[in-house]
This record gives C-alpha cells, structure tokens and sequence, in this order.
C-alpha cells in the first residue's frame, strides 16, 4: 500500500500531519501502508522551480494512492500561469489519468446548525456527486479567440464528450450507488444534463442509459441541470449518488458543499482507471489561518477514509476513520471554523488528538 504524501502549501502541511497520524494507528495494528513525502505546488516551485516537479511525478506514479493536502498562497500570483501551483493540480490529474471526481456532501447532525439552510432541509444530508474531471467542454477543441467572418471579434470553446469517457465515468457512478444500497433498497443514481438544448449532453443520456442495463440494481434519473441546482437547495435529501460531466459538476459539487455549511468537512477523490487515487481535501490552502494550529483537518481526515475504500477497498477501515470522527463530533471538540457556542473548541492538533483516541 504505497501512499505518495504531498503536503503543500498554507495549512496543508498541518492538516496532512493529522491525516498521517490516523493512518499510522492502522499501521501500528499492521496495513501495510508505505509513506513517502514529495513537494508540490508552491513548496514545490520553492524547491525545484516547478510546481509538478519531475521528482514528484516519479513518487506518484510508482504510489497506489496520493495524499495532497491543498496548493497556492499569495506569495506565487504572480508567477507566470505555467509555474503557477494550481498548475501543479492540474499536471498530476493529467498524469495520473484522474478522469473521475468524487465529491461527497455529507452534513453531520451536529453540525446542522453550521448549513445556510433549515436543519430540517439538510440533517442527514449524505449525498456523493461524482463529476467526470478530463472532458467536456473546459478541454474541447477547437477553443480560443478570434474574428469572425463578420468583423467582429469572439471567444469559442467546444463541448464534446466520446462514447468511451461517457461510459467510463457512468460505470464508476453506477458502482458507488451499489456500494451505497442501504437495506436491501435498490441504489440511487441521477444522471444530470442538459440534453434539451446541448446534443453533447443527450448523447451522454443515451450512453448513461445503455450503461444502466447493467445495473438492474440500481434506479436511474435524468434532471437537468438547471433543476438539479434548484433542487440540490429545495430538497437536497432526495439525492444519492449524482453523475455529471466536467462543468455542470464543477458548478453542481460546489453548491453542494455549500449545503453543509463547512468546507473543513469536506473530502474528496479523483480515481484513474485502476482506482488509483489522488485524496484531498475540497478546500485550498487557507493562507489566512495557515501556520497557526487552527486548521480543521476533518476534511484531509475523511480522504484518507475514501482512500482505504475507493483504492484498498477496505470498507471497514473507512468506516472507522468516520465513526471515530462522528464520535468526536458527538463529544462537542470543534474546530474555530465550525464551533459554536457552549462547545469546547480545539486546535488542528488537538482535533487530531481526540480523532486517534476516538480510533
Ligand atoms: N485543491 C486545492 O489545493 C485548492 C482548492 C481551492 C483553492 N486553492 C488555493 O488556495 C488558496 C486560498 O484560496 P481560497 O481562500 O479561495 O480558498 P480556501 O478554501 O483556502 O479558503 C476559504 C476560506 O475557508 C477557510 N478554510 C479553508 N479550509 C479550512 C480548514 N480546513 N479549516 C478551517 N478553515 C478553512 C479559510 O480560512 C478561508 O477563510 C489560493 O491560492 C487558491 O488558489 C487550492
């Protein structure tokens, strides 16, 4: 179990230590796991001029999964766009062929209260988007700016999606709502589109469909986009697992974040087609707290659970590492970010105190 472990930049370094100290007491009881730290983002354009340094794409590539904790800071706006540290995110998700991004928006019932919306509306809230991350229309070509046989000038980009990425993506999205099925009920998938204006996206439904045959264990929807966003603030419990392409899943897993009111919760996974994983966190660097101890590492935390069940496929383990954080949560430990009043506050190190206990 080969785990390449990239801090980064701002809080990242702070959240990652936690992260590795919950997965060195599955160490210690005997997984395997073999650590090794390489530099990426801004640590790494610091240390080797570039922010996917060759050094970095080495560890990555021999590794099963990649721990990142976040990338950026002030100090690198205004190198040039290709030295940039979201340039470096941007190279290991083309390196590793991370074409399938796992976003789940999951609120805890202690931390109701923390969501813009009713407690009603999003206790219990537990939903996964499942975003594909190297098509559509943000890698379309032909793309750029030009004038037009009118004089005029214009930008163009192209949406197009191929058979093959269709059905790739779709097949992750229909084996996460299996593994998902609760009580014997069938599992839950909706399909998002635009397919009554664009046909790149009627083409996805067509395939999602075929791709559905398989699946008799699972129910499929379509929504369209514009209704899954309404519906995703009306009544966002009527969704499990939601399967999109590259820009409405940008947009879509974003607001969905937003629902639990706390980006410091937040976990997420982009697979390749061997189930390798890049495991980070949802939010950035936090250049306004990084350095302090205030960082709330529950994010980093709960990738490390996707990592043991996406990539080692160890349900139970990731089920710890969850239940230890609920358990937390239910002893009233927050973090700045999420505390409220009459709760005991805590440190990022400290939280990640109460978590190895609660292991
Ligand atoms: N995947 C990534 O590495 C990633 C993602 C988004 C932004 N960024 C980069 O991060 C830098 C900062 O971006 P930003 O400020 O827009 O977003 P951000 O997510 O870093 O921070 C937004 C706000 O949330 C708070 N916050 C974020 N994570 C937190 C945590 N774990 N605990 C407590 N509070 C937390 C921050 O303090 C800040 O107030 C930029 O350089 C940006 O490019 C990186």
């Amino acid at each position: 179990m080969k785990i390449a472990v990239l801090p980064g930049d701002g809080i990242g370094p702070e959240i990652i230590a936690q992260a590795l100290r919950v997965l060195e007491v599955l160490r210690k009881e005997g997984m395997p796991f073999e650590f090794t730290e390489a530099p990426l983002g801004g640590q790494a354009y610091d240390q080797y001029g570039h922010p996917y340094p060759e050094f970095t794409q080495k560890i990555c590539r021999d590794a099963d999964a990649v721990l990142l904790g976040a990338v950026g800071g002030p100090q690198y706006d205004n190198l040039d766009r290709p030295l940039r540290p979201e340039r470096g995110l941007l190279g290991i998700r083309k390196d590793l062929g991370l074409f399938a991004n796992l976003r789940p928006a999951v609120l805890f019932p202690e931390l109701a209260n923390a969501s813009t919306l009713k407690p009603e509306v999003v206790t219990g809230l537990d939903i996964m988007i499942v975003r594909e991350l190297t098509g559509d229309i943000y890698f379309g070509q032909p793309r750029g700016m030009r004038v037009n046989e009118d004089g005029e000038r214009e930008g163009f980009n192209t949406m197009v999606y191929k058979e093959s990425e269709v059905r790739r993506i779709a097949h992750v999205a229909f084996d996460i709502a299996l593994k998902r099925r609760k009580n014997g009920q069938k599992g839950k998938l909706c399909s998002v589109d635009k397919a009554n204006v664009l046909e790149t996206t009627e083409f996805w439904k067509e395939i999602v469909i075929d791709v559905a045959k398989e699946y008799p264990e699972v129910e499929l929807t379509h929504m369209y986009v514009d209704n899954a966003a309404m519906q995703l603030i009306r009544n966002p419990k009527q969704f499990n697992v939601m399967v999109t392409g590259n820009i409405f899943g940008d947009i879509l897993s974003d607001e969905a974040s937003m629902l639990t009111g706390s980006i410091g919760m937040l976990a997420s996974a982009s697979l390749n087609e061997t189930k390798k994983g890049l495991y980070e966190p949802s939010h950035g660097s936090a250049p306004d707290i990084a350095g302090k101890n205030l960082a709330n590492p529950i994010a980093t935390i709960l990738s490390t659970a996707m990592m043991l069940r996406y990539t080692f496929d160890n349900e139970a383990a990731a089920v710890r590492i969850e239940n230890a954080v609920k358990k937390v949560l239910a002893a009233d430990y927050r973090t700045g970010d999420i505390f409220e009043e009459g709760m005991k506050k805590v440190s990022c190190s400290e939280m990640g105190d109460q978590i190895v206990a609660a292991m």
